[in-house]
């Protein structure tokens, strides 16, 4: 049972000191599943510490993967790898918050010769799975679900190659079906009409499978050959760049804040963050930037500066879809506010994203304009401290923290305990960089 807890965050003065990040989500969820389909052992330095990375690891080890975690203060994670073939699980799959396990691990449950059931917690048990039994179930799998809804009952089998044009830009959905089309016959071809981030692609060729990718108008499309067999891998996971988005959007509220982010995730499909916030004002410079099984890392100084406004909308909206309920938490701040469309997607996360950043930050006296798609927040505005909701949201709790920080008065974080799905430690270093 989950207990909920509430956080006070007083307002700051400015923000000062060195993050260092945990492992990037995206890229531990893969790295977890491929390396238990892999052959060998891998060892996995800086995993994630989220309780989503937690739930695949968990999810791994009912079909038959053995792993441990061999050093607690770096977690480090040891996967025996087994190959292609896992074992039948003997209860069904507890996905928990984690949208990424369910939908991925979909794809390679789908190759095996029995049936996984896959449930999830409240939030992921409304959140849509069509996008991947639609597919999968194209490639030869059964599924079972409650109108497109977990719980998911996937009966697996040797699956049919399958040539698909994703109607949703989903990365998770991409990576579901590089992992089938990787235990299916043939050659799987898949084309995004939005690019969308590549960690899927990324670590299926760190693990040794050879993918064919090339740009298609303003998106893409990778082949991947089945059949192929993966080799475990040692890597350290970059620090996770979406985590980092919090304390960069805070250091951009303060002219004279001074960040440090070591050993970050600089992926181009995912750094869109950056450019965006150096847009608006904040100075980042980068450094020390190395490749590590094809994965862009660097370490970041960042320093504050002007806070203009922004407009996110297109490819921009689907490229920063997990930070733009903290850019959207500052844009009452700004010169000339923030407007965000073409994020439809948002109302299906953890939460209906649009509604709770609108809601949010009209309970701290700002004008927000609430649309289908996305949001318009004027700039030049005033906020004061208020309870905030997170409506069981991770990122809404962690982008709300930023937003109090400027805000006249004291702010309670209610269900401040979701920042563990992606971030444990978050308030802790959050209070160690704020200066009051
Ligand atoms: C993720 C992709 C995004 C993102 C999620 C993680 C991934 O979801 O919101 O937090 O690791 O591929 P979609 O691919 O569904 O847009």
């Amino acid at each position: 049972m989950k207990t909920e807890s509430s956080v006070v965050v007083r307002p700051a003065r400015n923000l000062r000191g060195s993050v260092r990040l945990p492992g990037d989500k995206s890229i531990s969820h893969r790295y977890a599943m491929l390396a238990g389909i892999a052959e060998g052992t891998s060892r996995i330095e800086n995993y994630s510490t989220g309780a989503d990375c937690a739930s695949t690891l968990r999810c791994m080890r009912s079909l038959g993967v053995a792993w441990e975690r061999t050093d607690a203060a770096d977690n480090v994670i040891e996967v025996q790898g087994r190959g292609p073939t896992l074992t039948a699980p003997s209860a069904p799959l507890d996905c928990g918050n984690s949208g990424s396990t369910m939908r991925m691990l979909s794809g390679i449950v789908a190759g095996q010769k029995f049936t996984t059931e896959m449930i999830g917690d409240e939030s992921l048990s409304r959140r849509p799975m069509e996008r991947v039994i639609k597919p999968l179930t194209a490639m030869g799998a059964t599924i079972g679900s409650r109108e497109g809804k977990p719980p998911l009952h996937i009966t697996g089998c040797a699956l049919k190659a399958i040539d698909y044009k994703m109607p949703v830009a989903s990365a998770q959905v991409k990576s579901c079906l590089l992992f089938a089309g990787l235990l299916a016959e043939a050659e799987t071809r898949i084309e995004e009409a939005v690019r969308t981030r590549d960690h899927g692609e990324v670590a299926l060729r760190a693990f040794g499978a050879k993918l064919e990718r090339k740009s298609v108008g303003a998106g893409n499309e990778v082949r991947i050959r089945g059949g192929q067999q993966l080799h475990g891998i040692e890597a350290r996971v970059p620090g996770d760049l979406s985590s980092a988005a919090f304390f960069l959007c805070a250091a951009a509220l303060f002219p004279e804040s001074q960040l440090a982010i070591p050993h970050l995730l600089m992926n181009p499909t995912r750094a869109r963050l950056l450019d965006v916030l150096m847009q608006m004002g904040l100075h980042i410079s980068v450094t020390q930037l190395e490749e590590i099984h094809g994965e862009m890392v660097g370490s970041l100084q960042v320093e504050g500066g002007a806070l203009k406004g922004a407009t996110i909308a297109g490819a921009d909206s689907a490229a920063l879809i997990d930070e733009i309920p903290v850019l959207a938490a500052i844009a009452p701040y700004t010169e000339k506010g923030v407007e965000v469309r073409d994020a439809r997607e948002l109302r299906v996360k953890e939460s209906d994203r649009i509604a709770a950043v609108a809601a949010n930050l009209r309970r701290m006296g700002a004008e927000v304009e609430e649309h289908e798609d996305g949001l318009k927040i004027p700039g030049g505005q005033k906020l004061h401290g208020a309870e905030i909701e997170s409506f069981g949201d991770h990122r809404i709790a962690m982008a709300f923290a930023v937003a109090a920080l400027r805000a006249d008065g004291e702010t309670l974080i209610r269900g401040a305990e979701s920042a563990a799905i992606s971030y444990p430690a978050f308030f802790h270093t959050f209070e160690q960089i704020v200066e009051r």
